[in-house]
């Protein structure tokens, strides 16, 4: 092992879990999860194989985005808990070798913090340029708006203030104006506050928005938005040698490139892989692996310390914003053809298992593809027990509902009346009678047993994550066969995307002699023939991973 495979990079093969505190575990029986609920559930996450916890905002919020509208960047919300409680948590969690980061939105506050609120009352308020203002609105003014639904604009006019101000998400979210060297100080003295309370970095919200300059007066005047990408990414790791940058850049490849920095990534050390994310869904769709393997053809590589953070759903609208408007309705028809799925025009408010009509093998199969792609995989919370999603639950929320620990009322999430939960729990199929983490950890057969096998595997294998891969040609359409190697070993990852059973042939060794292929996840078999081809059959929708080895090599587990 090379001293850079040391657990110093370690977001280069995590598994990284997102949760929303107020709908983890409520421990106050006030309807809404806390601090001291996640840590009272940290062994979940542990026994899951979670070795960093992503916590969605838990800053003061009026919550008018579920918390990405920030009144304090320094504050935890009084209704999750305390400082007390977030450093206990991150303490616990460490001390079950997981690391924790935070989401860092500061794109934007909310309208309602002291900061807009001096800087709209006057002109001369110190703050009144820590936002961007103009007298009438540019005439772009209606591109690019990111909540169709409900804005026209992204500039609003301000009364008290007399001017537009820009906000490129909701109205009540006005943007920083990054280009003022006051706010950018600000923004570091944010992230060095959490650092020293122990996070060990950040997802940070809306990279391309956060850095973009447009709305600003003078922006052509100004050096390479880079260059502020560049020295928060500096700062940070002169302020923590462990800590790291998880951004979500949802734009074509080439252009995410560039945000991970130069080619020793001077920027961010972790994006999501939303063009894989979504060409995976087309996939799916057509149960034919070929715009997965495209997507993978272009990705670019990251920075070798740098990592793609690959994952099949996050907290917001699944969006298929990057495929075209025929490919986009293939995958509304497969997976959500009724409009009330449907969001903005680009997305789904689905979670995957009513998408894939809860087919086990389907399911197991795609989470077999997340921990085996190239990438750090990225869950988030309810996925391991392959929750639901309530479309009664307005827009985006629809998959933000309470996580189902028991079968008990309110999924054993709260004591609390039922009408008095921050959000409702699923009912039905889906609901916590039928889907929930107590029954689950039972059953050797469930989703859950099927995902902590998996997370234990990827960490198991380096290759996955540290490795070259190489995708492999295979005889049948359906079939997704990809080779990682990394310092001698190699394992070799096949997916069935097909509801038929498959047989392949694989070109996994220069020579077969002495060649053996070990299943990682099931008893099997598998033969390496002399010419270093392995045969290989896979059940409908499996999924199979091989370490190959050489006569003499350790023995495999
Ligand atoms: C992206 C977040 O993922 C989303 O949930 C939020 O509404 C916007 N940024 C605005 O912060």
């Amino acid at each position: 092992m090379r001293l850079t495979e040391t657990a110093d990079v370690w977001w280069k093969n995590a598994v990284v879990y997102c949760l929303d505190v107020e709908t983890f575990f409520d421990t106050d029986g006030d309807g809404r999860g806390d601090l001291r609920g996640v840590s009272q559930r940290i062994d979940h996450l542990a026994e899951l194989g979670v070795t960093c916890l992503w916590l969605m905002p838990f800053y003061p919020t009026p919550d008018r985005d579920d918390g990405y509208d920030i009144t304090d960047f320094y504050g935890v919300d009084p209704r999750l808990g305390t400082h007390g409680d977030l450093v206990e948590l991150i303490t616990l969690a460490q001390d079950r070798g997981m690391r924790v980061i935070a989401d860092l939105v500061v794109n934007h506050t909310s309208d309602q913090h002291p900061w807009f609120q001096s800087a709209r009352a006057s002109r001369e308020s110190p703050y009144r340029d820590w936002y961007v203002w103009r007298d009438e609105p540019p005439p772009d003014a209606d591109k690019g708006i990111v909540f169709p639904d409900q804005e026209q604009s992204l500039w609003q006019y301000d009364e008290e203030a007399g001017q537009y101000y820009l906000h490129r998400f909701y109205k009540h979210q006005p943007d920083l104006d990054i280009t003022n060297p006051a706010v950018r100080e600000e923004i570091m003295r944010v992230i060095g506050f959490w650092l020293r309370l122990g996070l060990s970095g950040f997802r940070v919200d809306a990279v391309p928005f956060l850095i973009d300059p447009a709305g600003s007066l003078d922006a052509a005047d100004l050096p390479d938005p880079h260059d502020y990408l560049r020295d928060l990414r500096a700062f940070l790791s002169r302020r923590s040698g462990q800590a790291m940058l998880l951004g979500e850049v949802n734009l074509p490849y080439k252009e995410t490139r560039r945000f991970f920095g130069d080619e020793d990534g001077d920027e961010l050390t972790m994006s999501f892989d939303f063009i894989g994310m979504q060409r995976l869904y087309l996939s799916l769709a057509r149960s034919d692996p070929a715009e997965l393997v495209k997507a993978l053809r272009e990705r670019p590589d990251p920075p070798e310390e740098a990592q793609w953070g690959t994952f099949v759903r996050n907290h917001d609208e699944l969006t298929l914003d990057k495929l075209s408007d025929e490919e986009r309705q293939e995958v509304f028809d497969a997976f959500g053809p009724e409009e009330d799925m449907q969001l903005y025009g680009r997305g789904l408010r689905r979670r995957l298992p009513p998408m894939l009509g809860n087919d086990p093998d389907r399911l197991k199969l795609v989470y077999s593809l997340l921990f085996s792609l190239p990438g750090t995989p990225v869950l988030f919370y309810g996925e391991e027990i392959g929750m639901g999603e309530n479309l009664a639950v307005e827009g985006r929320n629809a998959v933000r509902t309470p996580m189902q620990w028991t079968a008990e009322p309110n999924g054993g999430f709260s004591t609390a009346d039922p009408n008095d939960l921050a959000v409702p729990v699923t009912e039905g199929e889906y609901g916590p009678e039928q889907v929930n983490v107590a029954a689950q950890r039972r059953d050797p057969d469930s989703l859950l047993s099927w995902i902590k096998q998996l997370a234990l595997r990827y960490r198991e294998c380096p290759e996955l994550s540290w490795g070259k891969y190489t995708i492999l040609e295979s005889e049948s359409p359906s079939v997704f066969a990809h080779r990682s190697d990394y310092e001698g070993g190699r394992v070799v990852a096949v997916h069935n995307f097909a509801d038929q059973p498959a047989h392949v042939t694989l070109a996994v060794a220069g020579n077969g002699v002495g060649v053996r292929a070990t299943d990682l996840l099931q008893d099997g078999t598998a033969t390496v023939r002399e010419d270093g081809v392995l045969e290989l059959d896979l059940d409908p929708y499996g999924s199979r991973w091989l370490r190959i080895t050489q006569l003499g090599d350790r023995y495999v587990l």
